[in-house]
């Protein structure tokens, strides 16, 4: 049947919360309203719950294809589902990278052939992500390509990095940067301070990162491009951008759950999993990018899912893999912590998670709307929970967040207008 009707839920829409049904023809939202009739629809009792626009992460990691050892596009898309996202993103620093028409084709048939959620690929800025010769942009955006980006590795040369912002521009193409002075990291595996010296591991600079935020917001305002800035963990750098912001730049930024709940006091326990590039930081950068994502200085929450292989973590940390597994935890931990908190509304938090990631990327879905795509996710909010990696359908169990009780549970993940994940115990 292809007519359903989410019945009685509440309804996160842009203006605030409102009780109310929604009725699915066709893949699209065919009405929005009290008492929609059912009509021969298939009625889903979501009464309690929340209905949020289907939540948009526009950075993970998907590893498919060269890595499929850490995940693929099977096992990342049935986490995606499962965290409550109906379109994903994937960074391009597979193998081979991602950086020519035929690999962002493969990805985009491949995800179609698993048919969860939907599958957008970013391809390189640079020929294997090499900083040197630029991907061929236009091609990779045919094939479907939705952005670019080295992610992974910065491009740490400024003149290439100018050449893909304007050449980019030429195919209104993002630019995703993900910021760190490789000269200045020079090894480096945690936030450089306290911590670092207690531990003995090798810190890297807050200005590795900083100064490539800058320079990349002094590019965008030169050529009057956009730029997008990846992961954002300093308090230096939310000051950046909001500066840039106010100046009319045409910047925007995300940044990770684990960015603002957890400080570098984790890194301590030498425990792998809260070894992530860029690395945590402390309490007030924490602060700093709670009050970036409440002034609209951070436009989005994005996971950065970085799946590895347990043989990859089970390592001393200075020889660990970079990364957390973040997807299924997301929603959660973001809701938990900046909802729960008063830091951001129910309505702000949809925004972060799913319109401003579909703006940015000029991506469907963002909203529930009359006529709009069926991309849609219900959730539980009084459900509390603990968060355990054994429960994760991503092959990547990597992360610091085991034994965190949480709240926000994903009920329905509904992609087109089809339940593509559903975990309702009643
Ligand atoms: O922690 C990270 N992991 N940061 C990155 O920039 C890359 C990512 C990965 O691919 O594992
Ligand atoms: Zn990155
Ligand atoms: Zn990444």
């Amino acid at each position: 049947m292809n007519k359903r009707i989410l019945r009685g839920g509440t309804l996160v829409m842009p203006q605030g919360c409102k009780k109310g049904d929604v009725l699915i023809e066709n893949g699209k939202i065919a009405a929005i309203g009290d008492a929609v009739a059912a009509d021969g629809a298939e009625v889903i009792d979501v009464s309690g719950l929340h209905v949020f626009p289907g939540l948009i992460d526009m950075h993970v990691h998907l590893r498919e294809p060269g890595f499929e050892y850490k995940e693929d596009i099977a096992s990342g898309s049935a986490a995606a589902v499962r965290g409550g996202f109906t379109q994903i993103c994937c960074m391009p620093n597979t193998d081979p990278v991602c950086d020519n028409a035929a690999v962002v084709g493969y990805i985009v048939s491949r995800a179609k052939e698993v048919g969860l959620c939907k599958v957008r690929p970013i391809g390189a800025i640079t020929a294997g992500e090499e900083g040197q010769q630029l991907a061929e942009i236009g091609k990779m955006q045919k094939a479907g390509a939705v952005a670019i980006s080295d992610d992974g590795k910065p491009v740490m040369n400024s003149r290439v990095m100018r050449l893909a912002m304007e050449y980019a521009s030429d195919f209104n193409m993002l630019c995703l940067s993900h910021c760190e002075d490789k000269n200045l990291v020079d090894g480096g595996v945690v936030n450089e301070g306290y911590n670092s010296t207690l531990a003995g591991l090798k810190g890297i600079s807050r200005a590795a990162e900083e100064i490539m935020v800058a320079r990349d917001i002094i590019l965008a305002e030169t050529l009057g491009t956009r730029i997008h800035i990846c992961h954002v963990s300093t308090k230096g750098a939310v000051q950046l951008i909001r500066e840039a912001k106010a100046r009319g730049v045409r910047v925007t930024a995300e940044t990770c759950p684990h960015y603002f709940t957890l400080t570098d006091d984790a890194v301590v326990s030498f425990d792998a999993n809260t070894k992530v590039n860029p690395p945590l930081r402390e309490a007030e950068d924490v602060a700093a990018i709670k009050q970036g994502l409440k002034d609209g200085t951070l436009d989005c929450i994005v996971t950065d899912h970085a799946p590895h292989h347990a043989d990859e973590k089970n390592v001393e940390y200075n020889l660990a893999a970079f990364g957390i597994s973040g997807i299924e935890t997301s929603f959660a931990l973001s809701y938990t912590n900046l909802v729960k908190s008063g830091i951001l509304t129910l309505s702000r938090l949809a925004e972060k998670m799913s319109g401003a990631p579909a703006r940015i990327l000029g991506l469907s879905g963002g909203e529930l709307k009359e006529g709009g795509v069926a991309d849609i996710t219900v959730a539980d909010l009084s459900k509390e929970y603990t968060i355990d990696s054994k429960d994760f359908l991503s092959k990547g169990k990597n992360t610091p967040f085991t034994g965190t009780k949480v709240f926000g549970k994903i009920q329905y993940t509904i992609v087109d207008g089809q339940v593509k994940f559903s975990d309702v115990i009643k």
